[in-house]
C-alpha cells in the first residue's frame, strides 16, 4: 500500500458501504476507507463468503446483518476503519477482516460520547500508552498494513509530540482531520495545525478537512505540504469530487449511487440514510423527494423513486 500522491475517501459512518466506495472509486479515489466498526461488534461477527453477490460479508452471528461488505475489486485500496480501547480485542476484531482488506485503519478521532465514554476515538488521544499499546500489538500480529486517524489538539505542539510517537510504532500512515476535539464541522479546518505534523514526520500524512471541490486538493496540499488528501462531506455530497475533470451534477451521480446499492444489495438503511444526506445537503427533505426517500422501506422502493426498476429486475434475474 503506498500513501503518497493519493486521494481518499474518509470513513463515514453508515455512509462509507461498499456503493459509495466502488463510485468514490470510480470517480478517481485511490484509497477508499470504510465507516467506523466498533470492536465490540465485530468479535461477535463471521466472516461469509457470499458467492450469490461475489462479496466477503462480516455478519452478526446468529443474524442476517451484515456489518462490513467487501469485494475483490477493491481489495488493493479498501482501508477498514476500526473504533477500539484495547489492543487484544483490537487484534482478535481485525484479524476477522485483515485478510480481504488493503489496511487496517485505527479512530482516534471521534467526538461522539458513545466512542468517548467508551475510551474510543477523541479518548484515545489523552492515552498515549493506550494507543502505543494497540497500534504495537496490530503492528507485530498482523501481515496487513496498519494506519490510524487523530484530530489536533489543544496546541500544535502536543500534535506534533503525539504524531511522532504514534510514527514510531510503525504505522505506514497518519490521518489529521484539522479540527480540535470541541470543534464543530462548520468550523474552518485549521490546515496550518496539519501543516506542522507533516513537517515533523517520514511518514506519510494524509491532511483530511474541508475539501469541497477538485481545485480545493491543490489548495490544501499547497497549505499542508501532505501529498495525499482525504475527503469526507465532499465526497458525500458529490463523489465525483475526485475527477480531475470536475464535479458531475449531483443528480446524475445520486443515480449512480442508487444503481450500486441495488448491484451490491446495500443494506436499505445506509442507502436511505446517504440519499437523505445528499439531498438535504442539494435540497430539502420536506420537498417530495426527500419524503420519499423517508417512506421508503426497500430497495425496490428506492429504484422505483429513481426510475431505476429495470434496473432493479434485470440485477435480481441475473446473479
Ligand atoms: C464522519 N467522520 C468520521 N471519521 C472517522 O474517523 N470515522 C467515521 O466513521 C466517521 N464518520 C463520519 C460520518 C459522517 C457523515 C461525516 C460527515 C464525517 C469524520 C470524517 O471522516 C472527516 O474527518 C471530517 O468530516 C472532516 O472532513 P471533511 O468533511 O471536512 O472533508
Amino acid at each position: 500500500m503506498d500513501y503518497n500522491n493519493k486521494l481518499v475517501l474518509a470513513p463515514m459512518v453508515r455512509v462509507g458501504t461498499l456503493p459509495l466506495r466502488l463510485l468514490a472509486a470510480e470517480y478517481g479515489a485511490d484509497i477508499t476507507y470504510g465507516e467506523e466498526i466498533i470492536d465490540h461488534k465485530l468479535v461477535k461477527c463471521d466472516r461469509i463468503v457470499n458467492d450469490y453477490l461475489g462479496t466477503i460479508d462480516v455478519v452478526e452471528k446468529g443474524t442476517q446483518n451484515v456489518v462490513f461488505r467487501t469485494c475483490p475489486e477493491e481489495q488493493s485500496r479498501v482501508v477498514f476503519q476500526m473504533g477500539t480501547s484495547d489492543a487484544v480485542r483490537a487484534l482478535k476484531a481485525a484479524q476477522l477482516v485483515c485478510n480481504d482488506v488493503a489496511a487496517v485503519d485505527i479512530n482516534m478521532g471521534c467526538p461522539r460520547s458513545f466512542s468517548i465514554s467508551g475510551g474510543m476515538g477523541a479518548a484515545l488521544l489523552s492515552k498515549p500508552e493506550t494507543i502505543h499499546d494497540i497500534l504495537t500489538t496490530l503492528k507485530r500480529n498482523l501481515i496487513t498494513p496498519v494506519t490510524c486517524k487523530i484530530r489536533l489538539l489543544k496546541i500544535s505542539h502536543y500534535t506534533v509530540e503525539l504524531a511522532r510517537q504514534i510514527e514510531k510504532t510503525g504505522v505506514s500512515a497518519l490521518a489529521v482531520h484539522g479540527r480540535k476535539v470541541p470543534d464543530r464541522p462548520r468550523d474552518p479546518a485549521k490546515w496550518n495545525e496539519i501543516a506542522d505534523v507533516v513537517a515533523a514526520l517520514s511518514i506519510p500524512v494524509i491532511a483530511n478537512g474541508d475539501v469541497f471541490d477538485y481545485e480545493d486538493i491543490q489548495h490544501i496540499k499547497n497549505a499542508t505540504g501532505a501529498s495525499s488528501i482525504m475527503v469526507a462531506r465532499g465526497a458525500l455530497w458529490n463523489a465525483s469530487v475526485f475527477s480531475p475533470k470536475g464535479k458531475l451534477p449531483w443528480e446524475e451521480v445520486k443515480k449512480e449511487y442508487v444503481r450500486k446499492s441495488i448491484l451490491w444489495d446495500n443494506e436499505v438503511k445506509s442507502t436511505k440514510h446517504t440519499l437523505k444526506e445528499m439531498i438535504m445537503h442539494h435540497s430539502c427533505l420536506e420537498l417530495p423527494e426527500g419524503k420519499a426517500v423517508i417512506k421508503s422501506e426497500t430497495l425496490a422502493d428506492l429504484a422505483k423513486l429513481y426510475g431505476e426498476e429495470e434496473y432493479f429486475q434485470f440485477v435480481n434475474e441475473n446473479r
